[in-house]
């Protein structure tokens, strides 16, 4: 979900809803704000994206120059009118927003309709409107309603909340929040490019901090009411970059931009990197996590680590990793990867990992995000804002970091192969027409198997969520040595399997389980730099001299083909039913 609350000079209205628009990427199931004006709160929100909602509720032309908005990516209660945000109370005197999950909210909602209180959605949110009411009602003080509502709840959350004297609150626990200091006014958001486009001077809350903007001034405590100071921070504007240029779709820039992928990965600060290699080379234990997209990197780091740096890692999925990270201390490293920085599961496992004393490493695209902000020493990834839902660029940004770690923890024993990617990549789009003709006879497969050895394998996992997230086909990547162990079973006329296979140490065993495939009547597709007479359909890459950078060149054409397959069935490839970009909740 997304945040923005804003209160300045200009009308809000139009402010709120550029900002949802850029921040949709994190919840798109519902849309609505509210804005205070003499003396009065209107609240305009119903289901769909923030363009359709706009065009029938004209939320842009609602008056008042204070106001608060969201987008809403659904956890308790269905995608309905009634239950998109903002939440207002009884008297309909305050209005909020919301971020995260009030784990307590059944008893505090009972509590509150034993006291009179009536609901009018199925949301754990609504609660912190009437708390809201009741605690501000009793003393008339904003301030210590804040911090009394806050006191109540329980779970994660960040709020943003607009009282009748057109006050603007806001209030965070483990939910980020982030305040906008411009010239005529402030903003409260979840993410920085809710505010980017007017201000690059920002103040991140941290968790327990409460903030009110009053009369034009900033205000922030903690929940016992004790002033805090927070720097403000000057943000990058390319950060905000957000256009989606000439291309039909983020996620078709976003495949496009990893022509640059490399090159963006390779400018770090020297100390940094150095900071960071010392830390995994001195560790006693490495544990790497991360989800989705990121944990399929977690796996390739471990590969790597291991093949070239004889280094041995863990992996853990970050939603596994409270079952799993019991055993850390001061000796031990956590290594984060994440796209956001903001992924509840794995700032839940950076919270272990910091319990127990053990230092946390992470990858992040999103400098300013709370992984970042919490982690000894953090690489990024420096490839831009990545709005697709489905992780493209930055997934090759990641492998890129992962390759320059390796090779320095192993002293440059991986071949210089690096300016040859920008072209490698920019091939395998100019030649789409092999994956667009494969994509044509997918259109209907119920069910894509893919294939792969070695650092394959993550790359088969990689496709199939790929395949799932965009394209909405069950797809499974499978390590290929696996298959005689039972997915041979399923092999059949009608059945796609991909294979992944270039011309590395894997190659003939790869070969031997496609003769396997297609000798049980399934189609097989080859991903290869090398043809070969067993593939009915070939995607060609490009041959590589250093076999491990071949997970970067491999992916790209999965990633088209998904995309592809989402175009043939009309789906909306930046937007993935049910999803979200950004999972802050658990
Ligand atoms: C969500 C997205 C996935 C992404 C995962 C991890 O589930 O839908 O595409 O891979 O989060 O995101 P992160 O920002 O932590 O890399």
């Amino acid at each position: 979900c997304s945040i923005i609350g804003y209160k300045g000079k200009n009308a809000a209205a139009p402010i709120l809803v550029d900002s949802l628009k850029r921040m949709e990427y994190r919840g798109y199931d519902s849309v609505g704000v509210a804005t205070f004006d003499s003396g009065n709160i209107l609240v305009r929100k119903g289901t769909g994206k923030v363009i359709e909602v706009n065009r029938n509720l004209n939320i842009d032309q609602m008056s008042g120059k204070i106001g608060i908005g969201h987008t809403r990516w659904a956890t308790h209660g269905g995608v309905t009118d009634k239950n998109a945000h903002p939440h207002s109370a009884c008297k309909n005197n305050i209005a909020v927003v919301h971020n995260g999950i009030i784990e307590n909210y059944k008893e505090l909602k009972q509590e509150l309709i034993e006291v009179g209180h009536t609901f009018a959605s199925e949301t754990d949110s609504e609660v912190i409107a009437h708390l809201l009411e009741i605690h501000f009602s009793s003393g008339n003080n904003i301030k210590q309603a804040m911090i009394d509502t806050c006191k109540r709840l329980k779970g994660n959350y960040a709020f943003v909340a607009v009282f009748q004297d057109g006050t603007i609150c806001g209030a965070r626990y483990e939910e980020p929040l982030v305040i906008g200091v411009a010239n005529d006014g402030y903003f409260v958001s979840s993410d920085v490019l809710g505010f980017l486009q007017y201000t690059d001077k920002a103040i991140f809350l941290e968790n327990g901090d409460i903030c009110i903007v009053d009369n034009s001034k900033l205000e922030i405590f903690d929940f016992e009411g004790r002033p805090i100071a927070h720097p403000i921070t000057q943000v990058a504007w390319e950060l905000g970059d957000i256009d989606k240029g000439k291309y039909a779709h983020y996620t078709l820039k976003e495949i496009n931009d990893q022509r640059l992928t490399v090159v963006h990965a390779g400018r770090q600060d020297e100390a940094t990197m150095e900071k960071f290699c010392n830390i995994l080379a001195s560790a006693k234990d490495i544990y790497i996590t991360g989800s989705g997209t990121s944990y399929h990197s977690a796996l390739i780091f471990k590969h790597m680590l291991a093949r070239f740096g004889k280094i041995r890692a863990e992996t853990v999925m970050s939603s596994e990793s409270q079952y799993a990270l019991a055993s850390m201390d001061s000796n031990s490293v956590l290594v984060a990867i994440s796209q956001s920085g903001e992924t509840a599961d794995v700032l839940d496992s950076v919270r272990l990992a910091k319990n127990q004393g053990a230092n946390v490493l992470s990858i992040v695209n999103v400098t300013t995000s709370s992984l970042a902000r919490a982690s000894d020493a953090y690489l990024s990834t420096n490839c831009g804002p990545e709005i697709g839902v489905a992780a493209t660029k930055s997934f090759t940004g990641q492998l890129a970091l992962i390759y320059n770690v390796t090779d320095r923890l192993c002293k440059n024993c991986l071949e210089t192969e690096k300016a040859e990617f920008a072209v490698a990549v920019e091939n395998i789009i100019a030649n789409q027409a092999s994956i667009i003709k494969v994509a044509e006879q997918m259109k209907d497969a119920s069910d894509i198997y893919l294939l792969g050895r070695s650092l394959h394998y993550p790359i088969a996992l990689e496709g199939a969520l790929k395949l799932k997230e965009l394209a909405y086909v069950h797809a499974e990547g499978i390590a290929a040595g696996e298959l005689k162990h039972g997915p041979l079973a399923l092999m059949e006329k009608n059945t796609f399997v991909i294979m992944i296979n270039p011309r590395d140490a894997t190659f003939n065993d790869t070969i031997s389980n496609a003769h396997e495939i297609k000798a049980r009547g399934a189609t097989v597709i080859g991903i290869s730099d090398r043809k070969d007479d067993v593939y009915d359909y070939w995607i060609e890459i490009p041959h590589l001299k250093e076999e491990a950078y071949y997970p970067i060149v491999e992916v790209i054409p999965l990633q088209i083909l998904a995309y592809q397959l989402a175009l043939a069935k009309n789906a909306d490839p930046d937007y993935p039913r049910n999803l979200a970009k950004s999972v802050t909740v658990r």
